[in-house]
């Protein structure tokens, strides 16, 4: 009996070890380089690491330990035979010169299911050169500079415990994924390092950001044109652009906004705080961004706490012609339980298109008063806008 039982249970243990094979794949046994300055690109550790994993039949872990790694731009790419864990426990460092890249990103990951990407270590972007050389506010031609670490067509992604430094653009870009989380990331860069978002979202669904904290140079968090099921919690932003949708409606062929919650947010020193954007352009077909809950939210000495903007035009690159109005119909955004300080007059401000007036905007408890406490009160804008308040009101509603 006993031996039986003995020989069943060996069995057990073997069969769940055979079944989970889980491997670790060290970069440097790959020859990488911890130095700071050799270039890893040269010998391709990280590429030949991530190959190996990417076929290994189980569950593999490309670690990169502690230390500095130096890293041109890198595609890892899938599909791989199993979950992929990134572990990034050293920095990864890019090259400061931003004419060394022939692509738009610096860390790019493709085409996987599974993902799971932590350790606690750093990317550094080594953005402050770079940030010089961009002319994008002149320019409307103008060089994309490389985004720190974009995701294309992940599905089933854990982006974690990682901090950002100094992208050279954005930090993190998310374009077509399904079922991403972005949990305690530090994103951090300079209020007036350009074009630097924190987190931009295009074509993705089911995406969960939450405890992360970010002070960057351009927006927080960008959603962009068929961003849907996105949930923001325990986000600290500031400085920055504030947490935005848009801008959209520039382009025939654009996908919807839809089901967007920010709720547990802390905005601090920013020019927005959440926005709406939208460009004033004729378009042949409607855009609906539609379903937004903004709730609990702390506002502290932002310069536009609310606003939607329906006639977005950045550096004044749009002609001057009213008649033309956005085609992007806003629907349903619910405020709720909004407080803290602004230090413009404006608390919320809504400019909707006149073709398309903003529905379902409703107000529920929203307290904002100037930042500078001998500044008397804000005031709320409201154009080409229904809805309704509830709740109390300061400063007095205009919807
Ligand atoms: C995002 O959060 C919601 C609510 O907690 C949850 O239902 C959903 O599964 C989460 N999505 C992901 C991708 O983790
Ligand atoms: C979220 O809510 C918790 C509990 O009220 C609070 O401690 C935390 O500071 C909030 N986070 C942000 C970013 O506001």
């Amino acid at each position: 009996m006993v031996a039986i039982f003995l020989f069943v249970m060996c069995l057990l243990v073997y069969s769940t070890e055979a079944q989970v094979q889980y491997k670790v794949f060290n970069v440097n046994d790959y020859g990488a380089n911890a130095d700071g300055n050799t270039d890893n690109s040269v010998i391709k550790a990280f590429l030949k690491a991530w190959s190996d994993a990417c076929r290994w039949q189980g569950k593999s872990t490309i670690l990169i330990p502690q230390g500095t790694y130096m890293l041109k731009e890198v595609i890892f790419s899938g599909p791989c035979n199993a979950w992929m864990n990134f572990k990034i426990e050293g920095t990864l460092k890019a090259p400061s010169d931003p004419y060394s890249f022939k692509t738009e990103n610096w860390i790019n990951f493709r085409y996987i299911n599974k993902l799971n990407v932590g350790g606690g270590g750093t990317l550094d972007g080594q953005g402050s050169s770079a940030w010089e050389t961009n002319d994008c506010t002149k320019n409307p031609n103008c060089r994309p500079l490389p985004t720190t670490m974009k995701f294309d067509f992940i599905t089933n992604g854990n982006i974690h415990h990682l901090r950002s430094i100094n992208s050279k653009q954005s930090h993190f870009v998310v374009f077509g994924c399904d079922q991403m989380t972005f949990t305690k990331l530090r994103i951090i860069a300079p209020d007036e390092s350009p074009n630097t978002d924190g987190i931009k979202i295009g074509k993705s669904k089911g995406i969960n950001i939450t405890s992360v904290t970010i002070g960057t140079g351009d927006d927080c968090i960008a959603m962009l044109a068929g961003t849907r099921n996105v949930l923001i919690s325990d986000v600290f932003c500031g400085p920055g652009h504030g947490i935005s949708v848009g801008s959209l409606g520039k382009n025939e062929g654009e996908e919807d906004v839809d089901n967007i919650v920010v709720k547990n947010c802390t905005i601090s020193g920013t020019n927005n705080g959440v926005r709406i954007k939208s460009w004033a352009v004729q378009l042949k077909k409607t855009l609906m961004a539609s379903n937004f809950l903004y709730e609990d939210i702390v506002m502290d000495n932002v310069q536009f706490p609310i606003i939607i903007d329906q006639d977005y035009c950045p550096h004044s690159s749009c002609q001057e012609d009213s008649s033309v109005q956005s085609s992007v119909q806003i629907s349903n955004v619910a405020y709720k339980n909004i407080r803290g300080s602004g230090n413009s007059e404006v608390a919320a401000s809504f400019k909707c298109s006149q073709n398309k007036p903003c529905q379902g905007i409703t107000m529920d408890n929203i307290n904002l008063w100037p930042y500078a406490s001998d500044s008397g009160s804000l005031s709320n804008v409201c154009l080409n806008v229904n809805g309704a308040s509830y709740g109390q009101h300061n400063p007095p509603s205009c919807i």
